[in-house]
């Protein structure tokens, strides 16, 4: 069951004066992304093919997503009169394909794969929390505010299923911190970084590091320390390690360190 629809948002508030042009680009790269939710829920419903508990709860999860993308994709197109968001999603989708036809999960195991789920959770719920907080504009501040709850929720979902499938398979902690890892590690991969050309590319042909350099140079200033103090805790509880320990307040502060430098260093060479 959803928690709110577009009928929710207060539309008429939107103050065009209050529009920032980086955060329109990165709000359009996440309508293409949100928008694919469909595509994940196929994909998952394969992997746990006899699971309908879990198959029934990933359909009404992909309609939250595919929701979250046609309120931003809105927005988007009240902000810019020539901004498509269809036609977008469509060349979005057309370039970027999913391992729709596998059986099984590309992270190893089942409980592999829900590690990775609460990871993408985690980094959507940052995402948003930080976008809501660094607008002005009024009606996407509404919008980032109930997308960054419903992403806590997705969250609490997969880490869910999670603790059911730990019981039957075992992954210990070195092994969630691998695929946690690797998730982390594949969010400067083709996905966003496509979904950001598809988006914002005009005319240029795709390259994936001039995208994502783009995309990292707009987004990681708008990510404030307690939003990543929060995501290194959830991170850490979906690894089964203390998530407000003494070793998450020194990742916090790596995670902080990094992304400042990440940002300056990028900050001369993208457009
Ligand atoms: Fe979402
Ligand atoms: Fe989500």
């Amino acid at each position: 069951m959803k928690h709110w629809t577009p009928e929710d948002i207060p539309w008429d508030s939107f103050d065009p004066s209050r529009v920032n042009g980086d955060i329109l680009k990165i709000v359009k790269a996440a309508s293409l992304v949100e928008g694919n939710g469909r595509d994940y829920a196929r994909y998952l419903c394969n992997v746990f093919d006899d699971d309908p508990e879990f198959q029934e709860a990933v359909r009404a999860w992909a309609e939250e997503e595919v929701q979250h993308g046609d309120v931003l994709g809105r927005w988007a197109e009240l902000a810019d009169a020539e901004f498509d968001f269809s036609a977008c999603l469509k060349r979005f989708t057309d370039g970027f394909k999913l391992p729709l036809e596998a059986t099984s999960s590309v992270r190893g195991s089942r409980a592999g794969e829900l590690v990775a789920r609460c990871i993408v959770e985690v980094g959507t719920s940052a995402h948003y929390s930080a976008l809501a907080g660094a607008t002005d504009e009024p009606v996407l501040k509404e919008i980032c505010k109930r997308i960054a709850a419903d992403e806590l929720r997705h969250y609490k979902l997969f880490y869910t299923h999670l603790r059911r499938y730990l019981d039957r398979e075992g992954l210990g902690v070195l092994g969630r911190l691998r695929v946690a890892l690797g998730r982390i590690t594949e969010s400067e991969d083709d996905e966003l970084a496509y979904a950001y050309y598809a988006a914002n590319g005009g005319g240029e042909p795709y390259d994936r590091k001039r995208n994502i350099r783009a995309y990292v140079h707009k987004a990681y200033p708008y990510y404030r320390p307690d939003v990543i103090r929060r995501s290194v805790a959830m991170t850490l509880k979906a690894t089964g390690l203390k998530p407000n320990g003494r070793l998450s307040r020194i990742l916090a502060g790596l995670a902080w360190r990094f992304m400042a430098h990440r940002q300056r260093r990028l900050a001369q060479t993208s457009g």
